[in-house]
């Protein structure tokens, strides 16, 4: 009862915003505001904002109110506010329609320099190109200054030029990159700084130089205004502290992340076409627009920006919806806003703006969908829902091409930045720029089936994907089913930028089905607790696949991680049953890694690269960043077509795919945006990032294994059909020199004893301890050791006192030199460090000199060392190559107990990634038929790893 009153009460307030009538408003450039309402196509007004203004007139109230746009170029004059329910803005019949904030420069208005004084700064090529243009006479009056940015995020608007649509560049030097500051006479947090270049000499009373660069920090370019530059001592003076500092630094170099600059606002560096200079002392604009004799063609559509914000959403705003026209040549933000909900943003075209092409604060079930946004300092930024109550934002950014978002900035610009709680963005096609493609900071948010590659464009470091920093409470993001590629920074050797980044203690994510491919490092974790990162393919990072790491936070930055979980109600009834691990917080080390999975994944990396930052240390323990299952793929073999992109697996991945639950990727066509048309309807613009799928292909094949092996241990381990003991293939040996207790025991005899009652037959490992029991018996003396062989693999231990080693000998120290593999050894007390470490009663320090004296006599792939433990009988091997051992091996009989793993060589890269070697337990436990007591271990030689799988 009480449910279906609820359901009429719905009903009621729903209907109560119904509207009947549809009324239209016409705009046409060539209208009239002061005649008519423009309700009459034939009678249209003039202005975009005059149309809004009689749309809200409170006749209107109740009806739809749709403002067509008649084609042409809509130049505003003012800010359009918006403010009233049930509007559509509209190009008419889908037509060609520009919103500019800028005026049109007429072709004629452009004219050759005469000027000697400005004419002599040109290069001779620059001159014949450069023409003028006096503002004042075409009416643009108003130049707004340079804006300082690093300390401002709304940076002070600005006149800017484009040409046929695209956004033009003020003149700049080095016209490419960066130059070196070379030191700083004043210190870091000093005004001045020098250069080592001849090419300022040349600039003559340069009126407002600026430099920008990347001035302490690669995170954070800075642009500031100069207010000395002496070009004969090489010194900048600025006319503003630094916000951060400057050092010197080497641009382009490895291992330095800044202290590099260039010089902006030049006029003598207009040198380039689709460079500019506006000179506000005379009002004039020098441009060299890129047509090759230097002319403006009628045709040629040149703007110059005007207002700073176009389009000024107010508060009260409510369905409506901006659709299919480009908006451009605003100073500021193309679409601003605070608060508005239910507001529709679709197939626009968003360019050329000083700042964000969208910023909506606070706004709820907004939708931005097939936008081209580019040419934009900042994409789309976007908050809304209230993360308190849990109440999602119902937002939606979807089927949206985001491109070349960072014109005038490389840092604190992102494609997409977003705040609070619960906005989806999905299909996205996001590229090019040199900051973040995504930030989020908040709740629940869902990212999926987007593409996203060629962000942190020559930077140093920087993430494809980022969290906020320091905050517990900001979980339940899923991130799924994406395709994140070619996130490099700089192209040199050991930059740090990260296709994803769960940024200081971000915790509770879920990272699944995703590609990753061709980045410096996939994911990075900095602490965080609960992240799940499961089920990606992550291919061919040059650094890591994973990079995750322990922050102790304290001081300042614990007082922050605890204020921000106290500020969040996270221990009553909806967030304890939403975030069940976070309501335990308090009962947990916030500076423990702990709870994050990372198993499950499909890996491809080739050596030096490693799937986990540090394997093998503490912190990749299951209770913090568990690896513990990984798929290996073999490379471009293992998945449907790379060179197009296309990361699903087959072949032995599937294999592995198929065993672990593992989902199948998305293809290409499957992510990115997938609803045309995209922009406004005359762009025609088709989907760039689709691949013929044709193309890709399930057909298995994998490269013939390795001929070329690394030497087998001296000391028989089964693998080589080299014996020191002369024993029949059957059953387990024992050679017993001489016992004092037991003469009996004396020679070179099958155990038939230890066979009959201690299964020393059945495995090596058995038939080992056999010599250790009958060292014992023979009442452990140190001259009567005893050796064991087990027939079937001939492998071999010895029983008796003290830490031994068998080796070919030493190339480094000793001989015999290197370069050749050699059968004859020998076997030897390690006496030094029997006196040094203990060895003869410490079974580790005895094994672990294997890798030290490996790498003391060269780490050569000829030599390998092994240790016996003979208390124990316990042996180890260093040396090269991943090796495989296995008791039985039933589907494959072929292989031996002990065998190189020369198929893993070839197509997994065993031999130089630890993890990967170690993975082949289970690949090999597999193939020999997954039999539960026939363990197989995986030996990574050059470190002598191990692990047994299952
Ligand atoms: C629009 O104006 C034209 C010419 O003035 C007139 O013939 C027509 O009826 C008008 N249409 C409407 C819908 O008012
Ligand atoms: C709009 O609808 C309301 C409620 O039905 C009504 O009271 C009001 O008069 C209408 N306004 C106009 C301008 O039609
Ligand atoms: C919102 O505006 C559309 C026209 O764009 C109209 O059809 C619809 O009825 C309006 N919705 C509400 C709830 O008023
Ligand atoms: C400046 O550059 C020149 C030319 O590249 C070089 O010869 C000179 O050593 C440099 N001076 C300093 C101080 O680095
Ligand atoms: C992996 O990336 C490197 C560059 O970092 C490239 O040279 C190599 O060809 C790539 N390998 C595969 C199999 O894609």
């Amino acid at each position: 009862m009480s449910l279906l009153l609820l359901l009429l009460c719905f009903t009621l307030s729903t209907l109560h915003y119904v509207t009947t009538d549809e009324v239209h408003f016409y705009v046409s450039v060539t209208g009239n505001d002061s005649r008519n309402e423009g309700r009459n196509i034939t009678q249209p007004c003039r202005t975009l904002r005059h149309a809004v203004l009689v749309a809200s007139n409170n006749k209107y109230k109740n009806d739809t109110k749709i403002i067509e746009l008649l084609p042409g170029y809509h130049d505003i004059t003012r800010t359009v506010g918006v403010n009233t329910q049930n509007l559509v803005i509209r190009a008419y019949q889908k037509q060609e329609v520009h919103v500019t904030g800028g005026l049109r420069i007429p072709s004629s208005a452009f004219k050759q320099v005469t000027d000697q004084t400005i004419l002599s700064k040109f290069t001779p090529i620059a001159r014949q190109h450069v023409r003028v243009v006096n503002l004042p006479s075409v009416n643009i009056k108003h130049y707004g200054s340079m804006s300082l940015f690093g300390t401002c995020t709304n940076c002070i608007p600005k006149l800017e030029v484009s040409f046929n649509g695209k956004a033009m560049r003020i003149a700049q030097w080095p016209n490419k990159g960066y130059i070196d500051i070379t030191a700083t006479p004043g210190g870091v947090n000093g005004n001045t700084f020098k250069y080592n270049s001849t090419v300022p000499k040349s600039w003559l009373n340069e009126s407002n130089p600026w430099i920008q660069g990347f001035l302490h920090f690669n995170w954070h370019d800075e642009a500031i205004p100069v207010s000395n530059l002496d070009a004969n001592t090489m010194t900048v003076t600025l006319g503003r502290k630094t916000y951060r500092g400057v050092i010197p630094g080497q641009w382009n170099t490895v291992g330095s992340a800044a202290g590099f600059f260039k010089f902006i606002n030049i006029l003598s560096a207009l040198d380039e076409e689709g460079e500019y200079y506006i000179d506000k002392d005379h009002g004039n604009l020098y441009i060299w627009v890129p047509n090759t004799d230097g002319n403006v063609k009628s045709t040629d559509v040149v703007y110059g920006s005007m207002i700073d914000n176009c389009i000024n959403l107010g508060n009260a705003l409510k369905n409506v919806t901006f659709k299919d026209f480009t908006l451009e040549s605003c100073r500021q933000t193309g679409i601003n806003g605070g608060g508005q909900t239910e507001l529709t943003l679709i197939n626009l075209e968003i360019k050329n703006t000083g700042y964000a092409g969208i910023h909506l604060i606070g706004a709820k079930n907004i939708r931005i969908a097939q936008c081209l946004i580019h040419d934009v300092n900042g994409g789309i930024e976007l908050t809304g829902g209230n993360r308190q109550l849990l109440e999602s934002s119902g937002n939606i950014i979807e089927d949206n091409e985001i491109y070349d978002f960072t014109r005038l900035v490389a840092t604190g610009m992102e494609g997409i930045y977003m705040r609070d709680i619960g906005h989806i963005v999905r299909n996205n096609h996001i590229h090019h720029g040199e900051s973040k493609a995504i930030y989020y900071e908040g709740n629940d948010f869902l990212i999926e089936h987007n593409l996203i590659h060629d962000v942190c464009v020559d930077r140093y470091t920087c993430d494809g994907i980022a969290t906020s920093r320091g905050d517990f409470t900001m979980r339940g993001t899923i991130i799924r089913s994406n395709i994140i590629h070619d996130i490099r920074g700089l192209e040199l050797p050991h930059i740090n930028c990260r296709a994803l980044t769960l940024d200081i203690h971000s915790s509770g994510n879920v990272v699944t089905n995703n590609v990753f491919y061709n980045n410096d490092i996939d994911i990075n974790i900095v602490g965080g607790m609960d992240n799940t990162i499961t089920d990606n393919v992550l291919y061919n990072a040059t650094r890591y696949s994973i990079y995750g790491i322990r922050r102790n936070s304290q001081g300042r930055e614990l007082q922050g991680l605890l204020d921000h979980l106290h500020n969040m109600p996270y221990h009553n009834a909806d967030w304890a049953l939403r975030y069940p691990k976070l309501a335990n917080i308090d009962s947990r080390d916030f500076n423990l890694p702990a709870g994050n999975d990372l198993s499950g994944n499909i890996v491809y990396i080739e050596g030096p690269a490693q799937y986990f930052n540090a394997p093998g240390s503490k912190w990749d323990a299951p209770e913090y960043y568990n690896i513990s299952t990984i798929g290996y793929s073999t490379g471009p073999g293992d998945h449907f077509n790379v060179k197009n992109g296309d990361f699903r697996v087959k072949c032995t991945a599937a294999e592995w795919a198929n065993k672990n639950n593992f989902q199948q990727v998305p293809s290409p066509n499957e992510v990115g945006p997938n609803t045309s048309p995209l922009g406004p309807t005359y762009l025609q613009q088709g989907f760039t990032h689709t691949v013929n799928i044709v193309a890709s292909s399930s057909v298995c094949s994998t490269m013939a294994p390795v001929t070329q092996h690394p030497v087998p241990s001296y000391l028989p381990d089964g693998s080589d059909l080299h014996i020191i003991f002369n024993v029949s293939k059957e059953g387990c040996w024992l050679v017993v020199t001489k016992c004092t207790k037991h003469s009996s025991y004396v020679g070179t005899y099958r155990d038939m004893f230890g066979e009959r009652f201690k299964h020393a037959g059945e495995s090596e490992e058995m038939c080992f301890r056999r010599a250790v029991s009958e060292w014992n018996d023979c009442g452990k003396h140190t001259s009567e050791p005893v050796a064991a062989i087990y027939g079937p693999t001939g492998a071999t231990t010895f029983a008796g006192d003290g830490c031994f080693i068998a080796e070919y000998g030493c190339p480094q120290h000793g001989g015999p030199a290197d370069g050749h593999a050699i059968t004859a050894g020998k076997i030897y007390r390690d006496v030094t460090a029997e006196q040094q470490y203990n060895a003869s009663t410490n079974e580790t320090n005895c094994l672990s000199q294997a890798l030290t004296r490996w790498k003391y006599c060269g780490s050569s792939p000829n030599h390998p060392v092994t240790m016996i433990y003979r208390p124990t009988g316990a042996i180890r091997t260093a040396g090269a190559g991943c090796w495989i051992h296995t008791d039985v091996c039933p589907s494959r009989p072929e292989y031996k107990s002990m065998f190189y793993d020369a198929w893993g060589s070839t197509n997994r890269h065993t031999d130089s990634i630890q993890t990967a070697c170690l993975n082949q337990a289970e690949y090999y436990w597999h193939l020999c038929g997954s039999d539960k007591d026939s363990p197989v271990t995986a030996y990574y030689r050059p470190t002598t790893a191990s692990k047994t799988f299952p």
